[in-house]
């Protein structure tokens, strides 16, 4: 461990933690070490990543104080928040202030903050193509996390800023994959018109993260954006159609009809969604598949991820 940069990996037992934990595991020579932070060094999830050669330590992005302890004597640090397990963007950024304090307190090399943009950039508070929700946000998952790219600017530590796509781990987890309609046929369901929607697999976004890590500090200081593919609603629908063997539809429906679906969270991913329309050349142009590519090249397609998932898909 002592010749390698370790990587102190947040959220580690989750999606896009946990792939980057296992594509430096993957790769015993190719110089890193991984630092699993968990709030829950005995959970099964920690004891695999420690069975994978991680070191495994508690920490709480909650806790400055656990962040300093954990990224310690570390090269490097991946941070994320977890917007869906409390909903709020306050807490989003008090959680990325912690982490960029950590980082610079600790001296860190380089940092990879998972990111978004602040939407709000593009759709000021006044525009009332969308509404303003909790108050100060279009879409407020995104902008709580472009507003923390300053925290991590003004932190002083080089930092690469890493925005994702779609998770298309959403298809089993989100509540995103096709649901049966009235007439029993499956259908997915998107406000996006024929609009493209950049997704991924979360493990590639480890992979391309541990592809930034590894090209070093060059690529401090950049904004970089990934994707496994850029996909319409019904080239998405046919994709899971011929992986699942069954026809599924796409549902195309207006942004105010999606933001009125009332599960936790839909007038916010309603907002994103028409973000990700009305913007769509520059939100896909954001996120080239070339260049994760390059960073991770197992970078997968929807049809090959839709191989190794398609049995993982609930069908509701
Ligand atoms: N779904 C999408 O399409 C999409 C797309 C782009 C970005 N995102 C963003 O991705 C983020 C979530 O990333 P993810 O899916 O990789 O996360 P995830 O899989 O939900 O990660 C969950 C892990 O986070 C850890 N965690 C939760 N609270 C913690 C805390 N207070 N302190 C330390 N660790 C904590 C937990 O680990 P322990 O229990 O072991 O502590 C848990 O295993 C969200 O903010 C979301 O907005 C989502």
């Amino acid at each position: 461990m002592a010749d390698r940069k370790v990587i102190a990996v947040v959220g580690a037992t989750g999606a896009q933690g946990g792939g980057l934990v296992r594509a430096i595991a993957s790769d015993p020579g190719g110089g890193f070490a991984a630092r699993a932070l968990t709030r829950d060094p005995g959970s099964d999830k920690a004891k695999e990543l420690g069975r994978l050669g991680a070191e495994v330590v508690a920490a709480d992005v909650d806790d400055p104080e656990s962040l300093k302890k954990a990224f310690a004597g570390a090269y490097g640090a991946f941070c994320v928040t977890f917007f869906w397990a409390h909903f709020s963007p306050e807490k989003e950024l008090a959680q990325a202030k912690g982490m960029a304090e950590a980082a610079r307190a600790t001296g860190l090399q380089h940092v990879i903050w998972s990111t978004l943009e602040d939407t709000r950039q593009w759709v000021p508070l006044d525009d009332d193509r969308m509404p303003t929700l909790m108050g100060k946000y279009k879409v407020p998952h995104f902008d709580a996390k472009g507003e923390a790219d300053g925290l991590f600017k003004a932190s002083g530590v080089p930092v690469t800023l890493l925005r994702t796509s779609f998770f298309w781990d959403n298809f089993i987890h989100f509540g995103s994959g096709p649901k049966k309609g009235p007439d029993g046929g499956l259908a997915i369901t998107f406000p996006l018109g024929d609009a493209r929607l950049p997704g991924i697999a979360t493990e590639d976004i480890g992979r391309c993260a541990y592809g930034i890590f590894k090209d070093g500090k060059s690529l401090a200081g950049k904004t970089i954006g990934i994707a496994g593919e850029h996909l319409t609603g019904e080239q998405m629908a046919a994709a899971l159609g011929t992986a699942l063997g069954r026809p599924v539809r796409y549902n195309d429906v207006p942004p105010d009809v999606y933001r009125g679906f009332g599960f936790a969270g839909a007038e916010d991913l309603g907002n994103m969604f028409q973000f990700k329309r009305d913007f769509n050349d520059a939100y896909c142009a954001a996120r080239p598949i070339e260049g994760a590519r390059r960073l991770n090249p197992d970078l997968q397609t929807l049809d090959a991820w839709l191989a190794a998932n398609k049995d993982r898909i609930p069908l509701e």
